[in-house]
């Protein structure tokens, strides 16, 4: 994991090595919010897989560029594609309700991206190879932002960047390290979707990381 990951950030940013410095004694970068315009411009026509060819938007990020916590989903739906915004469907209004009841908001104290930043067909999980490719592009914003807390999104946002093959459950309810930044992993909201039973426990992480943030 780490080789591949020095691989591709050389490849990407040069001989420059980013390592993340704990995010809590970190100040934010007061330049993000053109620091990430500028490297969307400069990723957005990407066509490092074969994604590319076969999105019709892509998707970047969106949200408060100073914010302190980062969402980050496993790769854009349809509504997505065709907006070029994450998380703009069904799943997408759950979640701006969540956030809505921990006080905070994509205008407010959040940022949301996702693994993959083109849609892959039918919905079909990331390949592993796609990962490759585009997880560069998430550690390039997680070092444009320094966010205190990154948050993924359901078991394969999860799995994928943590490089393990867990159920969610094995990987909920622990303070994860992502590259030098705290990670928790919880629930899609498109599961809560499926499943309401769900809502409870995910009520539970968010309380903790409303703790985590207001600390
Ligand atoms: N699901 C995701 O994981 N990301 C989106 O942006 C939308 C739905």
């Amino acid at each position: 994991m780490l080789a591949s990951y020095l691989k591709q950030t050389q490849e990407l940013f040069g001989d420059e090595l980013y390592l993340n410095k704990s995010n809590s004694s970190q100040e934010k970068n007061k330049n993000a919010k053109s620091d990430l315009d500028i490297f969307c411009e400069e990723i957005c026509e990407c066509q490092k897989c074969a994604l590319g060819a076969t999105r019709n938007k892509f998707v970047f990020g969106g949200g408060d560029p100073q914010a302190n916590l980062m969402l980050v989903g496993e790769a854009p739906g349809a509504e997505e594609d065709r907006l070029g915004e994450p998380f703009v469907g069904r799943a997408g209004k759950l979640l701006d309700k969540i956030l809505t009841a921990i006080n905070r908001g994509r205008a407010k104290d959040v940022y949301i991206c996702n693994v993959l930043k083109c849609r892959p067909p039918n919905n079909r999980d990331p390949l592993a190879s796609e990962v490759e490719q585009c997880e560069p592009y998430l550690l390039k914003q997680i070092e444009i932002m320094r966010p205190k807390l990154i948050v993924a999104l359901g078991r394969v946002a999860g799995t994928t960047l943590l490089k393990v093959d867990q159920p969610l459950k094995g990987m909920r309810g622990k303070l994860h390290d992502y590259f030098g930044t705290p990670l928790i992993v919880t629930y899609h909201p498109a599961a809560l979707l499926r499943n309401s039973n769900f809502k409870a426990a995910t009520w539970e992480d968010f309380k903790w990381i409303r703790s985590i943030l207001d600390s």
